[in-house]
């Protein structure tokens, strides 16, 4: 009797990060049975002898060739901790990364980054705008250090990029790193993370990416060439406007050695906020869904505001290659987004600001609260005048970072603040 055709099986999908936040890189059986791992709130470990103090503090410095299949042994809170390497597994899931550092803020992920893979006499090409302290970062410290850096603006075709890193080439200071914010803060402008990871690629140079303003559900840098991927966690990874913490992702490689620096330079995270961190991530897409579904509804009503002259959102592109770009590298627009109003003064932004209730006037965003801010004279002050015009951070553009309240309360109190405008 011929046999029946057997249906094709799927090859069975490994599960989905969103399933593994509660669970992965943790062993409760080490923990006396706890579901939840503990904040290993200790500053050293005690080695059980004195060969294997020898051995971890070997492999720690690369002094010796690690058994791949013997797990690192803990030695010190700014070297190795559960916490941190529990989190940084998990991190991993999202951005399918091979390796993750955790850091005490955003700016100590990005510093470590530049300090590690741009030795003095190699120089830096980023996308502006950037934030505030990023910009101060490029701008003043890493020049002092003799890392010069230039800029071209944000959204700017692969062949402005090629120009300069040619220019840079022919100075005698070679890019080493190109550097984007996409979307940047605070205008949302999108560049192409992949044409231009290309452009570092043909010129020797890394290509890195601080994807903190969208966050890793709706952009994965990685999967489109770039070589590492940063995060200020204090935002969305957070979650919850209550800890400071930064990520750096990439290869095994590249993130070990970023992580020697870290470790000299001590600016590792602390147990707590890596407990802090891990018990956000459990929510992390639940609460991403959530806002951007809120930003989608507060976009489209602030857009059709008389007093709004226009609003600047992932999920409300007016640009046909911005929206090529977002159809290519996102998918979805997060949450945050800047609007300017038809008034062109900062008293006008003022008023505003002055009058919401529900929405928190705060820098930062990503929490679950909404936060209103007004950066051109917040969060990118320290950007003159002149630049923040050329960059397109006007008098009257205010920053919104859309939380999880109900979409309706947050219009509202929009709306009553806009009365007062
Ligand atoms: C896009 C971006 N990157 C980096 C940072 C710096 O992060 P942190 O404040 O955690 O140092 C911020 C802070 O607002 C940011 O918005």
């Amino acid at each position: 009797m011929p046999s029946k055709p057997q249906k094709p099986t799927k090859p069975p999908r490994s599960p989905r990060p969103e399933s593994l936040m509660m669970t992965y890189g943790y062993r409760p059986e080490l923990s006396e049975g706890a579901i939840k791992p503990p904040i290993f709130q200790t500053s050293t470990f005690v080695f059980h002898t004195a060969e294997e103090g020898k051995e971890f503090f070997s492999y720690a410095y690369g002094l010796a060739e690690r058994d791949p299949l013997r797990p690192m042994g803990l030695i010190y809170s700014r070297l190795n901790n559960p916490d941190i390497e529990i989190l940084e597994e998990r991190l991993n899931l999202w951005d399918q990364a091979e390796a993750s550092a955790v850091f005490a803020s955003g700016m100590a992920a990005i510093s470590t980054t530049f300090l590690t893979l741009v030795p003095p006499g190699s120089s830096v090409l980023y996308a502006r705008p950037v934030y505030g302290g990023t910009d101060y970062l490029l701008e003043h410290l890493l020049p002092g250090m003799g890392i010069p850096t230039r800029e071209f603006p944000a959204g700017a075709t692969p062949e402005t990029a090629e120009k300069l890193c040619r220019e840079m080439q022919e100075a005698g200071t070679p890019v080493k790193m190109l550097f984007l914010e996409t979307p940047a803060n605070p205008t949302t402008v999108l560049t192409d993370i992949a044409a231009m990871a290309a452009v570092a690629h043909r010129h020797g140079a890394y290509c890195a990416v601080d994807n903190t303003l969208i966050g890793p559900l709706y952009q994965q840098p990685l999967k489109l060439g770039a070589d590492l991927v940063l995060y200020s966690a204090t935002k969305y990874l957070g979650g919850h406007s209550d800890v400071v913490a930064g990520v750096v992702l990439g290869s095994k490689e590249l993130v070990e050695r970023v992580k020697l620096f870290r470790t000299i330079l001590g600016s590792v995270l602390s147990p707590n906020s890596a407990w802090l961190l891990l018990r956000s991530l459990e929510t992390y897409k639940l609460r991403m869904t959530c806002a951007r579904k809120n930003a989608e509804k507060v976009s489209a009503w602030l857009a059709s505001h008389p007093k709004v002259d226009r609003v600047y959102f992932p999920g409300m592109i007016h640009d046909a290659a911005q929206q090529e770009i977002y159809n290519r590298q996102c998918t979805g627009p997060g949450a945050l987004m800047s609007f300017e109003l038809k008034a062109q003064g900062e008293e006008e932004a003022f008023r505003l600001l002055n009058a919401v209730k529900m929405i928190k006037l705060a820098v930062s965003l990503g929490g679950t609260e909404s936060l209103i801010e007004h950066p051109a004279t917040m969060t990118h002050a320290d950007v003159p005048v002149e630049d923040q015009k050329k960059i397109g951070i006007s008098p009257s553009m205010i920053r919104l970072s859309v939380g999880i309240e109900h979409p309706d309360d947050l219009i509202a109190d929009l709306a009553r603040a806009l009365d007062a405008v």
